[in-house]
């Protein structure tokens, strides 16, 4: 029974749907799980403490202070948690949740969390369907948390559509899934696990550069990914737009190839695996310019000198790591991506083709072939997390060998 000794802290916030969570607790509680209940100050008008607190067995907080004196720690609770699941959870705390807006003991606690974090939402029709609540799951969704979406049917306002919250059972179900799931399984406990994401620019003057159209998005995944199962995460990143909210990743920000290398060598040394997902810009300009270049001349040459590689510095100073590669190729695909695994002295290279279509840069999707010296691995278009989670099984079968 995989929800048995499990500590299960819910967070309750203001809906109607309050009264469905005195039937989740209890089954937990019959599980074995341990329960602990946090609430808004809103969510008290709508269920108990005494009732809730009744069925978890624990004392329900709502509010940073005591009457005695003392305070509820959000910190304290936060950590002990194995998961948290915020059910119901309103329009206003999901914002509060995404947007980081701290004012009441749920938020502190929850931006305190480091365990995985459930959101059931719950929410009369048109205002689940507002465009703010739709952009705000999915930024929830965006920092590797769990949406049990709503479901439809006859609403609190007798207005019928989707916006009911789960019901307690699915909700169950869906923790108890993911807690005997393998997702959960800690298999890099205890490993460091460096990664690279993002373009590089080089800097032409002050205003421009040259770069290239990596989003990050696959090099995030991967860092999401391998800090789920437990590692520790040195994600060091070019420019992106991506976000992360994951406190076991370190993440550095770069602009140039000289700053991503000069990063990835303060802590080669001692990281277990390399993956280097970064598109570093093969060549910068020879001289940046001290001012903005201006249009006087028909044509502008700009000399371009070779950047340090920064993949194969990692691979000629490898001692212990498993170092991966990845290769983006527009022709000659398999041939090209083998030999910069021989030449480069990787473990294993991970090609995408430009040629395949929703794989590759920008793209939320990647269709990828793993290569080691002695095996080839072809899989399917997926998501990029789907693919993170490909790629890392994949390297762990081979730490096994
Ligand atoms: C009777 C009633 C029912 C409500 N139900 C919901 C609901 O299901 N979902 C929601 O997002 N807000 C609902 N609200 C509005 C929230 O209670 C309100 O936005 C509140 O500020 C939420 O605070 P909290 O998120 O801090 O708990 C309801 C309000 C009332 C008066």
């Amino acid at each position: 029974m995989s929800v048995s000794g499990k500590k299960i802290l819910i967070a309750v916030s203001g809906g109607i749907a309050g009264y469905k969570i005195h039937f989740l607790i209890r089954d937990f509680v019959k599980k074995g799980a341990e329960v602990q209940v946090i609430m808004t100050p809103d969510a008290e008008n709508f269920v108990t403490k005494l009732s809730l607190s009744t069925l978890s067995k624990k004392p329900v907080y709502s509010d940073f202070y005591s009457d005695n004196g003392t305070w509820n720690s959000h910190v304290e609770m936060a950590l002990w948690a194995d998961v948290m699941i915020v059910t119901p959870c309103t329009a206003n705390t999901l914002s509060k949740m995404v947007h980081g807006m701290c004012d009441n003991l749920v938020i502190a606690t929850y931006m305190s969390a480091k365990c995985p974090v459930f959101i059931a939402p719950a929410m009369d029709l048109d205002m689940y369907a507002h465009p703010s609540t739709k952009k705000n799951l999915e930024l929830a969704e965006s920092f590797g948390h769990i949406i049990i979406p709503a479901e439809n049917g006859e609403l609190a306002s007798g207005l019928i559509g989707q916006g009911r919250m789960a019901e307690p059972a699915t909700i169950f179900n869906t923790v108890e899934h993911y807690l005997s799931s393998d997702i959960q399984s800690r298999s890099l406990e205890g490993k460091t696990v460096l990664i690279t994401a993002g373009p590089t620019y080089e800097a032409i003057d002050p205003v421009r550069f040259i770069g290239n159209h990596s989003s990050g998005k696959m090099g995030f995944s991967l860092a999401e990914e391998a800090s789920k199962r437990g590692a520790k995460v040195i994600l060091i990143s070019g420019p992106s737009f991506q976000i992360i909210n994951d406190p076991n990743i370190e993440l550095y920000k770069v602009t140039s190839a000289k700053e991503m290398l000069a990063k990835v060598f303060e802590f080669y040394e001692s990281v277990d695996i390399g993956i280097a997902s970064a598109a570093v810009a093969d060549y910068a300009p020879k001289e940046v310019a001290k001012e903005k270049i201006k249009k006087n001349d028909e044509n502008l040459t700009i000399e371009l000198v070779k950047n340090p590689d920064i993949l194969k510095t990692m691979g000629e100073k490898k001692t212990h790591q498993f170092l991966v590669g990845f290769a983006l190729e527009t022709q000659n695909e398999e041939e090209n991506a083998k030999g910069k695994l021989e030449k480069k002295n990787l473990d294993m290279i991970v090609l995408n083709s430009l040629r395949d279509e929703g794989a590759g840069f920008k793209n939320d999707t990647n269709k990828i072939k793993i290569f080691t010296k002695t095996e080839k691995k072809e899989f399917n278009l997926k998501s990029k997390d789907e693919v993170a989670k490909d790629i890392l099984n994949f390297v762990e079968a081979q730490l096994l060998k």
